[in-house]
């Protein structure tokens, strides 16, 4: 079965609007948080391999390959092992060399360089972290440098290899995804974002291109370069956190006192991008994005923001919003966003309830995990089941 959204490829001009859409994509990406990062890279630049096709669910198969998987098809974000393959028995031993592996593309090189300062707090992270739905730190590899030759070293992290990501996945249009592998996707990402949160993990880079999905239907969160511990009595934060069209308004409203419903917001930009196959908040600039989430959703109010605490928040203490006019805003309705035929009352519920204005009417992960969505035919599919 597939889903009723009708994606065909049309004309050119669609072309066009995607091309811009990906460079907007990287120009959307923030530049990472403390990051004095001078590029650790003397490696060459290897080309990324074609992605495979999506080969759906196959229990047999499933069952079998992910027991190999996870026993011994451990590859890298740099790397896949070379000869002899991991035992079994292979255990996080804290760090390797990379002689141990054979590097055969590169992948995840990131914007900002290999091994920012920041990579530290993110292998602590993972490492902390231990779900089917997260991306698994296996181990360090290590490439030792040389002074005389004045070679520097490397580190690399080596997790399990994923055939896809979800942003590769919505933009091939070869791929069609029934309702039960979207709730499925969406509710083995929010298995995983209830594992963040509740150890208190904020991620602060929910989207597609970081959620990793295989070829059976498994999905895990990647990219922690962004992540961070927080406290449940609001901390303060960098603002810089969190690629533009997955930003909540609270962010892009210039607030440091944030918590875990800015990845919530992510979820349910997420969500849309899933059920509409594009971008549902393609901001270009700050106040672009903004905008666009106010032409949704409306402008702050008293009613969707009882108490307005949000005219505290820079852009309207700093004056940047002089001209602000709540009535210059309509408030598109999600039906009109997505229309109406396409999807039931239970996805326009949840996708609703995530995307409010006001971080604390957003719904959490566990609350999210309860809604009609997954409870209501048809039920996500089972990873690793044929579907
Ligand atoms: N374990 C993996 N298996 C397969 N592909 C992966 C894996 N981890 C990452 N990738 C691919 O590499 C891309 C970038 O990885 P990741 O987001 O972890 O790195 P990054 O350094 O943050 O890069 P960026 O700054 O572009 O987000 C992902 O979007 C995904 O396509
Ligand atoms: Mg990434």
């Amino acid at each position: 079965m597939q889903t009723s959204e009708n994606n065909q490829p049309q004309e050119q001009e669609q072309e066009i609007e995607k091309e811009n859409e990906l460079n907007e994509r990287r120009d959307g990406k923030r530049k990472r948080e403390d990051d004095n990062s001078e590029s650790e890279s003397d490696q060459e630049e290897l080309p990324l391999a074609p992605r495979a096709p999506h080969q759906g669910y196959n229990e047999e198969q499933a069952n079998l390959e992910i027991e190999e998987f996870s026993n011994s098809q451990i590859t890298t974000n740099a790397s896949i092992p070379a000869s002899p393959p991991y035992s079994p028995r292979r255990v996080y031993s804290g760090c390797s060399t990379i002689g141990n592996y054979l590097i055969q593309k590169k992948i995840g090189e990131g914007t900002f360089g290999e091994m920012p300062i920041t990579a530290l707090r993110e292998i602590r992270i993972l490492k902390r972290l231990n779900h089917p739905n997260i991306i698994k730190l296996e181990e360090m590899a290590v490439k030792p440098g040389n002074r005389e030759t004045n070679v520097r070293g490397a580190t690399f992290m080596v997790f399990p290899y994923m055939e896809h990501d979800l942003d590769g996945i919505l933009q091939n249009p070869l791929i069609r995804l029934t309702p039960a592998q979207v709730k499925s996707y969406m509710q083995q990402l929010l298995r995983g974002v209830e594992h963040l949160h509740k150890n208190l993990i904020l991620h602060r880079d929910m989207k597609c291109a970081n959620i990793l999905v295989n070829n059976f239907g498994v999905l895990k969160i990647a990219d922690f370069g962004l992540a961070r511990p927080f406290s449940k009595e609001h901390g303060q934060y960098t603002n810089m956190v969190i690629t533009r069209w997955f930003r909540p308004p609270e962010l892009l409203m210039g607030a440091t006192e944030y918590d875990a419903a800015v990845d919530m917001w992510g979820v349910g930009c997420v969500f849309g991008e899933i059920l509409k196959r594009r971008a549902i908040l393609p901001g270009k600039s700050d106040l672009d994005q903004l905008d666009m989430i106010w032409n949704l959703l409306g402008t702050p109010n008293e009613q969707n923001w009882p108490g307005k605490s949000y005219l505290k928040l820079p852009i309207f203490t700093e004056g940047v919003l002089k001209d602000f006019d709540a009535s210059n805003y309509r408030k598109k309705t999600l039906p009109e966003k997505f229309p109406a035929h396409h999807f039931r009352a239970s996805t326009y519920n949840l996708l609703d309830d995530l995307l409010r204005l006001r971080p604390g009417d957003r719904l959490s992960a566990t609350e999210a995990l309860k809604a009609d969505y997954f409870h209501t035919h048809p039920l996500p599919a089972v990873p690793g089941s044929k579907e």
